[in-house]
């Protein structure tokens, strides 16, 4: 299945890896919308990925303002979301020590966002289309003190393989990608950034940090192949076998 012409909506395309996925989605010829919190930073991301994308202010987390995107973009043929969990501090802390209003909060931002994307964007997919969600390696293989991020991984997976039943025929797949340097970092002190990727890096079989165009040809493939929903594809470097 080819994605010239066909529309793409990005949720979380305004940085990292939705925005890969906007810019090779474009690359291919797709109308691109994307969409995410920050006007301004979709404006920077817009341009960007250059002319013939379109931005759409949104809170994932907010029913009424994605029944109003979904609606105003329909026909969609393709949903991406990539609407991440939050900060660093919430998503690296050890189980006991971890407040349970920032375990909740994973869960808010991230899995019930990506939930209610794919529940109000359904109704406008059109024939051919397909959702990819995003989860995360830590669902088979967490590090330490990752527990709640690893059950919100898990939990986008079932969410996935279920949806994949209920919603047929429109495809639904997720990509669950390891260690990626994207903004998700943003907000460390970028030396302690660097040496925690550096330190990531030196563990994996493929010996370096994955980029945000690893994790987007995964969603690219999920989308365009026709034979596939349901599935899990893990983009991690071998972090499942280190
Ligand atoms: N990078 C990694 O190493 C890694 C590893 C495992 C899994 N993942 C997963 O892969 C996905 C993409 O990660 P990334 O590294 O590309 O993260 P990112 O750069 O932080 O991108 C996430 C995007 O989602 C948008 N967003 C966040 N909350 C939102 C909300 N409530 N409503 C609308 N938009 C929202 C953000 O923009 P605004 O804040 O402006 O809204 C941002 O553009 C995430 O689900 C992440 O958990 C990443």
């Amino acid at each position: 299945m080819k994605l010239a012409d066909s529309k793409v909506v990005a949720v979380g395309g305004g940085s990292g890896i939705g925005l890969a996925v906007a810019k090779a989605a474009a690359a291919a010829g797709a109308r691109v919308v994307i969409a995410g919190r920050d006007a301004g930073k979709l404006a920077a991301a817009a341009r960007d990925v250059g002319a013939g994308v379109a931005t759409a202010p949104v809170d994932a987390r907010d029913e009424g303002q994605l029944a109003a995107l979904f609606a105003a973009q329909a026909p969609i043929d393709h949903l991406v979301v990539t609407v991440g969990p939050g900060s660093t501090r919430q998503r690296y802390t050890s189980f006991l020590e971890q407040p349970t209003a920032d375990a909740r909060a994973l869960f808010d931002n991230k899995f019930w966002a990506q939930y209610l994307c794919a529940k109000l964007a359904a109704p406008h997919i059109a024939k051919g289309g397909s959702i990819t969600l995003f989860g995360g390696g830590a669902s088979r293989r967490p590090i330490k003190a990752m527990a709640a991020l690893a059950a919100v991984q898990a939990a986008i997976e079932g969410l996935t393989r279920g949806m994949a039943l209920d919603l047929a025929p429109v495809r639904v797949n997720a990509v669950a990608p390891g260690r990626i340097a994207s903004s998700s970092f943003g907000d460390m002190p970028e030396a302690a950034r660097q040496e925690m990727l550096d330190k990531w890096a030196a563990g994996l079989p493929v010996a370096r940090i994955g980029l945000p165009e690893d994790a987007a040809a995964a969603a690219l493939f999920l989308m365009q192949n026709a034979y596939s929903t349901g599935n899990i594809l893990y983009v991690d470097g071998g972090h499942y076998l280190a």
